[in-house]
């Protein structure tokens, strides 16, 4: 999506993720996610979520935002191969924060995720939610990834 000479910051990085949730596609849950990823190389990639009237083929934000990095180049193989995932961002529609669900968080800890910023909870009407970054250690514990095989 974009690369910045300075590392956004996470309330940048929620508000490329809201604005991302404008465009989900999610007609049958009603619940609209958009996710910002910061690279370890600058970019910031975006997903929001995708549904289908076969319900189980949705497609969540987090994963729609690393499979456009992979498919963009910015992350996976060959150049890109060294690049993680600084910081993944999630909004949801609701004032709670919009944590990445189960198999969200194995898909971002492929790619290194160092951790997650979501909306904290009970923002004030007119002000932007205060982010609340946590470690991704925090949200999948002994996780199984790339360096067990
Ligand atoms: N959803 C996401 O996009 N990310 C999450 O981490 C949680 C759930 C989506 C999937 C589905 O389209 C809708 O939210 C309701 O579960």
């Amino acid at each position: 999506m974009s690369a910045a000479s300075t590392a956004p910051s996470d309330t940048a990085l929620l508000g490329f993720a809201r604005d991302a949730a404008t465009r989900a596609y999610a007609p049958y849950s009603q619940f609209s996610v958009g996710a910002a990823l910061l690279l370890s190389d600058g970019s910031v990639v975006t997903g929001c979520n995708v549904e289908n009237a076969s319900y189980g083929l949705a497609v969540c934000a987090e994963r729609v935002a690393v499979g456009r990095a992979v498919a963009d180049g910015l992350l996976g193989t060959g150049r890109a191969a060294g690049t993680t995932i600084e910081a993944a961002a999630v909004v949801g529609p609701g004032a709670a924060p919009c944590f990445p669900c189960g198999a969200c968080r194995q898909v971002l800890h492929e790619f290194g995720c160092a951790r997650v910023v979501v909306e904290g909870e009970d923002p004030k009407a007119d002000t932007p939610a205060t982010p609340l970054s946590l470690p991704f250690s925090e949200l999948l514990p002994r996780a199984f990834g790339p360096g067990d095989l």
